[in-house]
């Protein structure tokens, strides 16, 4: 079935960040493949290393943060080996990205119509203007907002209308990979479920990969069909989205999320948080980055780093799923 070439390959990828205090491993050898028409999500709490690996995947990293390792493909094409000039032609138009809090970036002196325009004519050199205000109409109508709003300025618009237009200039140039960093977390329920919902209505017709980026663990889990879970820079756990209905056979970590979400159904909301804090990345805990928050942990949690373990299809970093062990945790 999964026999076409991933739009989005992920081999052993790392970024650090070359900071005052010390290399910030921001995100540690991760590897990953989404397909066309799929959305995989990514989830991890804050300063988990999920927007740096959304950026690094559009080769758009800050500051100091630099790719140590790996190799990042987009179409098969390796995003890092292109020269400047294909690289500009290939971002938005093969790759895009909806930032986190990006519909707050929108230009607020320039109309909606000239910041949509502004990206279609600078990839496409033989546009005429006609043609791009024909192609902003009918961006607007693919995100539902009346095309009279392309007349207005950001700030004239609610903040569920400036994500929609934030989506519709990320899907302007019909990119393979859409790369979605918290697209909704701004927005109320009501809003942010119309939103999910017209992303999915557009992917059907589009056929486009996402990789969805959120700390709202069950929203992902109902959204995507895959997802991988960060925790300090590294994939705990890529699993497919149905199993996280239950907590057993999953990392511990991905258990402790699973506990997390209020239980709504029971007589009483009970939620259990996980408790400690993420690990500095400067200086990473030894073994697995977890074990000092992780109720299974042992001796070997703490000395070795554990390799990934396939179990059920899904796959999972963790000495207790380790086959040759055979030792199976309990949630
Ligand atoms: N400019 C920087 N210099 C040094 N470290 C940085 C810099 N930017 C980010 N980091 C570190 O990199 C780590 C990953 O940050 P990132 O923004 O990718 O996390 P995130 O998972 O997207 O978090 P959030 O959910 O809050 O958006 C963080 O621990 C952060 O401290
Ligand atoms: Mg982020």
């Amino acid at each position: 079935m999964e026999a076409k070439q991933p739009v989005l390959e992920l081999e052993n990828v790392s970024v650090a960040y070359d900071s005052q205090a010390g290399m910030v491993q921001a995100v540690n050898d991760v590897s990953l493949k989404i397909y066309e028409n799929t959305i995989v999500g990514l989830i991890g709490e804050s300063g988990s290393g999920k927007s740096t690996l959304g950026n690094a995947i559009m080769r758009l990293l800050k500051n100091s943060a630099v790719l140590t390792n790996g190799t990042i493909k987009v179409n098969g094409k390796d995003v890092y080996q292109m020269d400047k000039k294909e690289l500009q032609k290939f971002r938005w138009s093969q790759m895009s990205m909806v930032f986190q809090s990006a519909m707050n970036a929108l230009n607020p002196v320039l109309t909606i119509e000239a910041q949509i325009l502004d990206v279609l004519l600078s990839h496409h050199k033989k546009m005429s203007k006609k043609e791009a205000r024909a192609k902003a109409v009918e961006l607007m109508e693919i995100v539902s907002i009346d095309p009279s709003h392309l007349k207005s300025y950001p700030h004239e618009l609610s903040g569920g209308m400036r994500q929609r237009v934030v989506i519709a200039i990320a899907i302007a140039l019909d990119p393979k990979l859409v790369i979605m960093d918290e697209p909704t977390t701004a927005l109320d329920v009501v809003v942010q479920r119309s939103i999910l919902d017209k992303i999915k209505e557009i992917q059907k017709v589009k056929k486009f990969a996402i990789l969805f980026i959120s700390h709202d663990f069950s929203l992902v889990s109902e959204l995507a069909s895959k997802v991988a879970i960060m925790y300090a820079g590294r994939f705990v756990e890529v699993t497919d989205s149905q199993s996280l209905k239950q907590a057993e056979g999953h990392h511990p970590y991905t258990q402790g999320l699973i506990h997390a979400i209020p239980h709504l159904t029971a007589d009483e909301v009970s939620i259990e948080g996980i408790p400690g804090n993420p690990p500095d990345l400067v200086d990473l805990p030894s073994g697995c980055a977890y074990h000092p928050r992780c109720p299974f942990a042992n001796e070997r949690c703490r000395i070795e780093r554990p390799a990934i373990s396939k179990v059920n299809n899904r796959e999972i970093e963790c000495h207790l799923y380790d086959v040759e062990r055979k030792e199976v945790v309990k949630s």
